[in-house]
C-alpha cells in the first residue's frame, strides 16, 4: 500500500515510528521499497555521495529531477520526498512554487523538502497552497554550511535552541506535513516533537523524534571512512564491493573469467563453414 502524507500524520497520532532513508537511483529505491521502509528521501546529499562534491551547493534542479524520476520508478509503496536544491527556492516565493512544481511534474515526487524555518514560512505556505506537500528541514541545514562555518550541531546554546523551537512552530503553522530535525541535541528534539502535531524526522536528533532518516551510503559503509557520530553502520557494503572488484580484476587478468558457463555456444560445423567460406 502506498504511503501518503496522511499516513505520516496518522502514524504520529498512533505513536508509530516513521522510517525514511535516502535513495538516488532505481535499483536502490526498489530494494528500500521492498524492505518496507515508509519513505524515500531523494536528498541533495546526492551531490556529495553520488557526484563527489564537497557539499550540496552545486546540485541543480536537473540533477534532482533526473534522480527523483529514477527513484520513483523503483518505489511502489514508499512516499518519495525530493529535496529542493540550493537556490531553487531561496530567491523568491514564485521560484519556490515553480521549482516545487517541476519536482512533482517532471521528477514525479510525492512531496518536496526544503531547508529553513521562520524565514521560509511564506515559501512553504505558497507551495502547500499549490497542493504540493512540504517537508521542512531545520537545525543543521547543510545548504547553510558556509553561514554556519561548517557542519555544526545546532541548538546547544539559548539563541540557537530557541531558533530550532521557533522554526519548528513556524513550519508547522505554514502547513508542512513533517519536519526533519538535523543535528540538534536529543532532549531539545524530544521537546520539539512533543510540541508539534506534525511528525519530526530526526537525523542526529535522538530517539525522541517521531521518525528517523539516514543517508544509505553512511549506514551501509559506502562513503569514505568518515562516519558521522549519529550514524549506525548496518553492514560493510563498501568492503564487500571492494573485495568483489579486486577478485574480478584478478580473474579477468588471469583468464579465469569468463568461464564456460558464462559464454554462448555456436554449432561448430556452422562456424567452420563460415570460416572456410570467408577464406575462399
Ligand atoms: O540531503 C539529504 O540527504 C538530507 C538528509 C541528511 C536529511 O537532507
Amino acid at each position: 500500500m502506498k504511503t501518503t502524507v496522511a499516513d505520516f500524520s496518522a502514524m504520529k497520532k498512533r505513536g508509530e515510528k516513521i522510517s525514511m532513508v535516502t535513495s538516488y537511483d532505481y535499483s536502490t529505491a526498489k530494494l528500500v521499497d521492498e524492505s518496507g521502509i515508509n519513505s524515500i528521501l531523494v536528498g541533495d546529499s546526492l551531490g556529495m555521495v553520488m557526484l563527489g562534491y564537497e557539499d550540496t551547493l552545486s546540485v541543480t534542479m536537473e540533477d534532482m529531477i533526473h534522480h527523483c524520476s529514477a527513484v520513483k520508478r523503483g518505489a511502489q509503496n514508499a512516499l518519495v520526498v525530493c529535496d529542493m536544491p540550493f537556490m531553487s527556492y531561496q530567491t523568491s516565493v514564485y521560484d519556490a512554487v515553480k521549482n516545487a512544481g517541476r519536482l512533482m511534474k517532471e521528477g514525479r515526487a510525492n512531496a518536496v523538502k526544503l531547508e529553513g524555518g521562520v524565514e521560509f514560512a511564506e515559501h512553504i505556505r505558497a507551495i502547500v497552497n499549490a497542493s504540493i506537500p512540504v517537508c521542512a528541514h531545520i537545525g543543521m541545514t547543510p545548504q547553510s554550511v558556509n553561514a554556519f562555518g561548517g557542519f555544526k550541531v545546532q541548538g546547544k546554546d539559548f539563541a540557537t535552541a530557541k531558533k530550532v523551537i521557533d522554526d519548528a512552530l513556524a513550519v508547522e503553522k505554514a502547513g508542512a506535513f513533517a519536519v526533519v530535525l538535523e543535528c540538534v541535541p536529543a532532549d531539545l528534539a524530544e521537546y520539539v516533537s512533543k510540541q508539534l502535531s506534525i511528525p519530526t524526522i530526526g537525523i542526529g536528533a535522538g530517539a525522541g523524534c517521531d521518525g528517523q532518516v539516514l543517508v544509505y551510503q553512511d549506514m551501509l559503509g559506502m562513503y569514505g571512512t568518515f562516519m558521522p557520530k549519529f550514524c549506525k553502520r548496518y553492514c560493510e557494503t563498501g568492503e564487500m564491493m571492494r573485495a568483489a572488484f579486486k577478485q574480478y580484476d584478478k580473474e579477468v587478468k588471469s583468464g579465469e573469467f569468463p568461464a564456460a558457463e558464462h559464454t554462448f555456444k555456436i554449432d561448430k560445423e556452422l562456424l567452420d563453414n563460415i570460416i572456410n567460406k570467408k577464406e575462399d
